[in-house]
């Protein structure tokens, strides 16, 4: 079947609005920063996936909305541009709903059973004690709506944490059964994996996430990120300034690499040889991510103080991206005759 003319790629990504819907560092260095390295080369699709946030929240959804539009303010505050990407919340685009219907009846129960995530959080409900009730049909579906935001698009790659191996796997697969049955359709998306960087520590010197409790956002304000340098972990057994510190164990250390590319070296070896104290890498360090910090915070307090622009901007997203939704679907619907 005929490609929609476009010279350029098409990438689809997408974050879930968790918790508050702040983003913090490690999605910033782990998959934003390559999101807007790749705006100006490919047509993005940067979707805010609330209806994959329903699949664990069904039952505090008042939250969702307003996490949606911090999410959309940090993609922006980190550098996404509206004008060049399509920053879109999901359930904005019903055809996303619709395709997800579609792909859920040519997949095989086993697939989606087997999927690591779904074990994992199946296992985690099921710790916590909430019962079979809270393991939904959704949750189970929960790689089959991703399959659908991606092929929706027929995006060609996708930009995703290594974690998501998994579920882009059963995208291609799904992508490939459909082609089977129905008739070449769906391009087979490739896992663009934009870790390879490095994981970012959190100040507890694990990785950085929002369920450890360990993260710097993106809108902490000065104070915050002061306070969270001061607390973090570094080399245990420095307990004097004199005490020579391991940079490779220090999560100061490591965030000073991150964010002082040229700085860290002589401060990495000054903590080798004891010459340096925790207080001062902190204080620097804190002085460097406020710098970082700064423009950003002002961008998405920018946006989040003026509702109807922010209103603008995700309404111009979601008329881009359903063009190119219901360009898929008018194929997908005339392949299988409906
Ligand atoms: N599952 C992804 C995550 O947890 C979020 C997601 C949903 C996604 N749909 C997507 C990522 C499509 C990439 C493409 O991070």
């Amino acid at each position: 079947m005929q490609q929609q003319i476009s010279d350029k790629k098409r990438l689809l990504s997408g974050m879930q609005p968790t918790g508050t819907g702040a983003l913090h560092l490690g999605n910033l260095e782990g998959a934003l920063r390559t999101w807007v390295r790749l705006q100006d080369d490919y047509h993005m699709y940067c979707c805010i996936v609330d209806w994959h946030a329903l699949t664990t929240r069904y039952h505090d959804t008042e939250a969702i909305g307003p996490a949606c539009r911090q999410v959309a303010a940090d993609y922006i505050a980190a550098g996404l541009d509206p004008d060049k990407c399509a920053i879109f919340i999901q359930s904005h685009v019903k055809e996303h709903a619709e395709l997800h219907l579609l792909l859920s009846m040519i997949t095989p129960v086993g697939w989606v059973e087997r999927v690591p995530t779904y074990k994992e959080k199946r296992d985690l409900l099921q710790e916590r004690g909430e019962g079979d009730e809270s393991i939904s049909y959704g949750l189970l579906g929960y790689p089959v709506l991703q399959a659908a935001d991606i092929l929706l698009y027929r995006a060609t790659a996708v930009p995703v944490g290594r974690d998501q191996a998994a579920h882009l796997e059963i995208s291609r697969e799904l992508a490939r059964r459909f082609n089977r049955l129905y008739g070449e359709t769906f391009p087979e998306p490739q896992a663009l994996i934009t870790e390879d960087t490095g994981v970012v520590p959190g100040i507890d010197g694990r990785k950085m996430s929002k369920s450890y409790g360990n993260a710097i956002y993106i809108s902490d304000d000065a104070d915050t990120v002061a306070r969270k340098v001061k607390e973090a972990f570094t080399t245990p057994t420095k307990m004097r300034k004199s005490d020579p510190g391991v940079p490779e164990q220090c999560a100061v250390c490591q965030l000073r690499k991150l964010y002082d590319s040229q700085g860290y070296i002589t401060s990495w070896d000054e903590d080798r040889q004891g010459i340096r104290g925790c207080m001062q890498n902190k204080a620097e360090l804190t002085e460097i991510l406020n710098g970082v910090l700064e423009p950003m915070r002002r961008r998405r307090n920018d946006l989040l103080n003026d509702p109807a622009e922010l209103d603008r901007v995700l309404k111009r997203g979601a008329d881009k991206a359903r063009e190119a939704a219901e360009a898929t679907m008018k194929f997908v619907r005339a392949a299988m005759h409906l």
